[in-house]
């Protein structure tokens, strides 16, 4: 059956042959216009005026617009209305796009984008965490604050105490495939357009309000991305709604692209946080109170700013039960790019932040940190009974006399947790006691390079956080031949998602997956669709899918049962057949036989998950349907003289449930992995004193190579079924594994703390030079 094969991504050939088709591949009517922006060299002040005549004059040139030439809305951001797409009296980072230039190439219309003169009068802009908070400037009034028990009085009362902070730097998505769109007129003003977006609905969406339409008069198709990572989520509505407004005014089809600079210069990023904490915990280390705030850069503009620092939140916990708590949350505005969406979604902020304090009581107590996470860890799956109310129970952690309820900072009850025995198996196949004494025992005698090891657990919240978007739709046609035509709101962005649910629609029909034709995601096919995010492209769509199917079984059935005189429920579809009261026929016949007995073979199908409601102020309620689980063990060595380092070997066990496909999801963890590291090691992001991004291009950003995956690299599914009612069981795969990256973080903490008494305090990312500070604090 095709469900849980490991079968290869089902553009695995055109990816690697160069013959997949993105956006900048789609062949183009001959008068294809194209655009690029002119963008603000000044990160915040008032423009005094725009002198483009020389941009118009350009050779190439067709039009130019600025803010009062656009006819209807002026807007891309995802929902607070506070982006415009071209820049109105002010700036408010470098790199705003400030005009639009519609020209005959695009090398043309990049060129003529340089000409414009433009006065702006500068103002002291706002670009750093301690600007911000100098200056109170923020996004919503006040922090918001979560508080579950008694913090204050438990850090009164603990027997140890201690406080520390951790920055850690933002991250670039760098999608191989950059930003790009193709708007194409079609007859009574109506639009297609072609976009590599997450979230095609809200290109349809801001694409009509731009142009003046409703959104049955705008279709959008996008049938895969060269990468998204969160960064196409809003990322892409500027340029989809560009090329609209330039298609709209000129009626010639227009594309626009970003190269590579500015992309990197115009488009938000991964959110930079520093978190301080205060934390009471006793000789065991055992967490008996903490106290977080969460400082969130957000750049110039809301976006999803809100809903990332919520999940921070959501996040601070980790894997540990956190009796007295307090998170305090601050969203800072700055004069930057905008930050944005990416893998984790603040979730990796804010498990960095608590990973880092039992790094730190571990080096306090000199004990080693996986005792210490052990120790903290929620109450297994097992001793929690059937999951709804919270109730009392034995906890591994028996904290006297207090119950404990095994609930998250927000209230939530853990009743999946398997931490635990994940924890013990990866332990062993890691070899995790007997590599840790011999990395000791080379620090004791190695004076130039050092070795660390460290483990890492990722517990993720699965879920939209805004509820109502936790639906999806499906369409499905059978066509006389028995072949299906496969549809639904999901977007490929490489994680595999339509192989996926095309072996759930080919299970469903019990054929092969040949059989099963993947469509591009169209507006016009399932309307009114969620960002494919938050991992649950396949929960959601994998559900939406098999709900049609089964209208069309259903169907089927019916009609064959007819025949044979036999129940609906007796007839059945496996191995590429229909059988019927001892009768078997292709399912290639069965579905010709029901379409020349007029029936329906197409079908639409939703879903919608379940039991989601939470309080987002007050920090109360269920946010997530269940808990996607991982734990990681890495091993690095560091150069302390150079500070250079690399990750020698990483073993990890992700808790996919009963896995859809176990070659993609190994591919999902492999790379999650990857990007997580790279996260907090060499990817830096360095803004200037003017507010300029310095690293904007890969020569001066860093992202992972080949040659820096880890030379000895086991990944292995903890396979068993997710308790949560999901698709086939399986568990969302998509970001969960980008946390188990820090475990390399811990790992060079631990190097550099064998260079000295003193906690290295390392921040993030731990390029060589922050890795050397380290060593230097170390020393003391
Ligand atoms: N994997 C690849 N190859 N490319 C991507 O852009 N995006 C990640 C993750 N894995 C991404 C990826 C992010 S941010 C999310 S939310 C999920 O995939 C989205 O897809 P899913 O919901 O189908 O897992
Ligand atoms: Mo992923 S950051 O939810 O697109």
């Amino acid at each position: 059956m095709s469900v849980a094969k490991p079968l290869p991504h089902d553009a695995a050939l055109q990816h690697v042959t160069g013959t997949a088709r993105y956006v900048d591949d789609i062949p183009t009517p001959v008068n294809t216009l194209h655009l690029a922006f002119g963008l603000s060299d000044i990160a915040c002040g008032v423009i005094q005026s725009m002198d483009l005549d020389e941009v118009r004059a350009a050779p190439g040139v067709v039009a130019v617009l600025v803010a009062d030439d656009l006819p209807f809305a002026n807007d891309v951001s995802p929902s607070a209305h506070d982006e415009p797409l071209l820049a109105t009296n002010r700036v408010h980072y470098i790199g705003q796009p400030l005009f639009l230039v519609v020209a005959q190439s695009h090398l043309a219309a990049r060129k003529a984008a340089r000409l414009g003169q433009i006065e702006i009068t500068a103002e002291t802009p706002v670009l750093t965490i301690d600007d911000a908070l100098r200056v109170d400037s923020r996004f919503e009034d006040a922090p918001l604050v979560w508080t579950k028990g008694k913090p204050d009085q438990a850090l009164g009362t603990a027997p140890h105490r201690l406080q520390g902070q951790i920055d850690m730097g933002g991250q670039e998505h760098f999608y191989l495939e950059g930003q790009a769109a193709l708007a194409l007129p079609q007859e009574g003003g109506d639009m297609l357009v072609h976009s590599s977006t997450q979230h095609p609905t809200e290109i349809q969406h801001k694409v009509a309000d731009a142009i003046g339409k409703t959104m049955h008069a705008v279709r959008v198709e996008v049938r895969r991305m060269g990468g998204g990572f969160g960064g196409k989520e809003s990322q892409g509505n500027a340029l989809a709604v560009a090329c609209a407004i330039a298609a709209h005014a000129t009626g010639a089809p227009c594309k626009m692209r970003y190269d590579r600079d500015d992309d990197m210069m115009i488009t938000g990023k991964r959110h930079d946080f520093r978190i301080s904490y205060d934390v009471g915990f006793d000789d065991q280390g055992r967490i008996l109170a903490i106290d977080f705030t969460q400082l969130a850069r957000c750049g110039w503009a809301m976006d999803l700013s809100l809903p990332v620092a919520d999940r921070a939140m959501l996040h601070g916990d980790n894997a540990y039960l956190l009796a007295d708590i307090r998170i305090t949350s601050h969203r800072l505005k700055t004069h930057t790019q905008s930050a944005t969406a990416f893998r984790g979604f603040g979730g990796p902020q804010g498990v960095l932040g608590i990973e880092r304090v039992m790094d730190h009581v571990a080096h306090a107590l000199d004990l080693d940190p996986v005792v210490v996470r052990r120790i903290n860890f929620y109450a297994p799956a097992a001793s929690v009974d059937g999951g709804s109310a919270p109730r009392p129970l034995a906890s591994p952690r028996s904290l006297s006399s207090k119950m404990m309820d095994n609930s998250t900072p927000y209230h939530m009850p853990v009743t999946d947790f398997v931490l635990h025995e994940m924890t013990e198996a990866l332990l062993i196949t890691s070899d995790y006691e007997q590599r840790r004494k011999a990395v000791k025992d080379w620090n004791a005698t190695n004076p130039i390079l050092k070795k660390g090891i460290a483990y890492s657990p990722v517990k993720f919240g699965i879920s939209f956080t805004l509820s109502h978007l936790n639906q999806a739709g499906a369409l499905v046609h059978v066509y006389q031949d028995g072949s299906i035509h496969l549809n639904h709101g999901g977007t490929e962005m490489g994680q595999g998602l339509f192989q996926k649910i095309a072996q759930v629609a080919a299970h469903r029909f019990g054929v092969d997956v040949s059989l099963v034709k993947i469509t591009a995601t169209d507006t016009g096919k399932v309307p009114n669709t969620s960002a494919t995010a938050a991992s649950s492209g396949s929960d959601l769509n994998g559900m939406a899918v098999a709900d049609a199917c089964d209208k069309i079984k259903q169907r089927i059935a019916t009609c064959l049962a007819e025949v044979h005189n036999a129940s609906p429920q007796e007839v059945q579809f496996c191995d590429g057949q229909v059988l019927v009261e001892g009768t078997s026929i292709r399912f290639a016949e069965a579905a010709m036989f029901a379409y020349q007995n007029r029936v329906s073979l197409s079908a639409t199908g939703f879903y919608k998950t379940p039991d989601l409601s939470w309080d987002r102020t007050k920090g109360t309620g269920r946010p997530f349907f269940y808990f996607a689980q991982g734990a990681a063990v890495s091993e690095v060595v560091v150069d302390t003289l150079t500070g250079e380092n690399r990750i020698l070997r990483a073993d990890i066990l992700h808790d996919a449930g009963t896995s859809l496909n176990p070659a993609l999801d190994i591919g999902q963890i492999e790379g999650g992995y990857v990007q997580g590291a790279g996260w907090l090691t060499t990817e830096e992001l360095v803004w200037d004193d003017k507010g300029r991004l310095r690293t904007h291009a890969p020569a001066t950003y860093k992202i992972p190579a080949c040659s820096d995956r880890p030379d000895i690299f086991n990944v292995a599914l903890w396979d068993t079924p997710n308790p949560a009612q999901t698709i086939y069981r399986s568990k969302a795969v998509g970001e969960p594994p980008f946390m188990l990256g820090i475990s390399a973080h811990l790992a060079l903490s631990m190097a550099c703390g064998a260079c000295g008494p003193r906690y290295p305090n390392l921040q993030a990312p731990a390029t060589a030079q922050e890795v050397l500070q380290a060593i230097g604090r170390a020393h003391g």
